[in-house]
């Protein structure tokens, strides 16, 4: 089955999928940016659910690159893919980490029956990676993941990563 790829301009909170992905800290336990607007709107059950995996599974934290789910609480979506992307920093290439993140929610996804998929533009907020480079590292992993989600949407916050995302989609 070939996966559709939609861009939209907007909040991922908003988004009616059945599942978002929050670009999350290792510390699962929130933060600002994406992960503010999801524990926010989200509501408390997914902080719990955050704590129990701290407790349980991820006990260091979850390690950048990786992706876990939880529930999604009050939010249209059923699930929340939590991942961790990578700081951006110009002594070293951390691509392959970003690109993770993105292979990684969609195999989460896979192993949930999610069809639809929304993503942020992982770490191009406070993680500084800068947004053209993220938005062709997303576009290209989405487009090579072999995967069962029938649309992933990106939902880009302001015009300036929608424009990025739309120059790579093409
Ligand atoms: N919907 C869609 N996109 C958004 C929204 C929203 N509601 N809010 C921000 N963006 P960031 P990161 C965009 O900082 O760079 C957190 O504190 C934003 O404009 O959310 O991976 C975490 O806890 C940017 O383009 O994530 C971590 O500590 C993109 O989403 C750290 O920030 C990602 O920005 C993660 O940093």
């Amino acid at each position: 089955m070939t996966t559709t790829l939609t861009l939209v301009q907007g909040d991922i909170t908003r988004q009616h999928v059945d599942a978002i992905v929050n670009a999350a800290n290792s510390s699962l336990l929130g933060g600002g940016g994406v992960d503010g607007a999801i524990h926010r709107r989200g509501g408390p059950a997914i902080l719990e659910e955050c704590r129990r995996l701290r407790a349980s599974l991820h006990s260091d934290g979850l390690p950048t690159g990786r992706a876990v789910a939880t529930t999604a609480g009050a939010l249209n979506a059923r699930w929340v893919i939590h991942t961790v992307g990578p700081v951006f920093t110009s002594e070293e290439d951390r691509s392959e980490l970003l690109a993770s993140c993105y292979r990684e929610s969609l195999r989460v996804a896979d192993e949930l029956g999610a069809c639809t998929v929304a993503f942020p533009a992982v770490s191009t907020g406070g993680y500084g990676w800068p947004l053209d480079d993220g938005a062709r590292i997303a576009v290209e992993t989405v487009r090579r993941t072999r995967t069962s989600v029938e649309e992933v949407r990106f939902v880009l916050f302001d015009a300036r990563a929608y424009e990025a995302f739309a120059a790579q989609a093409g």
